[in-house]
């Protein structure tokens, strides 16, 4: 069965009480219970991981490296500067989608630029805990297709 690392960057340990207009409203624990029922309908596993450190989102991905077939990726604020979270990402060598909760490129200049987006497989903006779902099933989808 694939598996699938689920990674949060600095301050998404905070929805539920962030911008709702931006976020929605459902706390990290709700959305990670949405992706749970999206990995069991289609059949593959998940694992969570949310820091607010740089440093340790890249221990993170070090440590999951041989374990997981593919990452969703929301590294928060550090989309748009984040390159030691970006080398991680290429060290990898695995999969990965881009997701964001609002559209960044509605939104203040400094974030309509992704550090991240030229290493993605694709990115998925603008839906809420929707784009975590939609991410994890084009994702699995992808990776069982290249695995044929
Ligand atoms: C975000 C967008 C980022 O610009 C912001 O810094 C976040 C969340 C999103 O999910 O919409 O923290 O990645």
């Amino acid at each position: 069965m694939s598996r699938f690392l689920i990674l949060n960057g600095p301050n998404l340990n905070m929805l539920g009480l962030r911008d709702a207009g931006f976020y929605g409203v459902k706390t990290l624990e709700e959305v990670n219970a949405e992706i749970r029922v999206v990995a069991s309908r289609i059949g593959v596993e998940v694992e969570f991981y949310q820091s607010n450190h740089e440093g340790a989102l890249v221990d993170c991905i070090q440590e999951a490296r041989d374990r997981v077939d593919g990452l969703v990726v929301n590294g928060g604020a550090l989309t748009h500067y984040g390159l030691t979270l970006k080398d991680a990402l290429i060290d990898c060598r695995k999969p990965f989608i881009e997701v964001h909760l609002s559209n960044p490129l509605a939104r203040d200049e400094w974030r309509r630029h992704s550090v991240l987006s030229d290493i993605a497989r694709g990115q998925i903006a603008g839906f809420g805990w929707r784009s975590y779902t939609a991410a994890l099933e084009i994702l699995a989808a992808l990776v069982e297709e290249e695995s044929q």
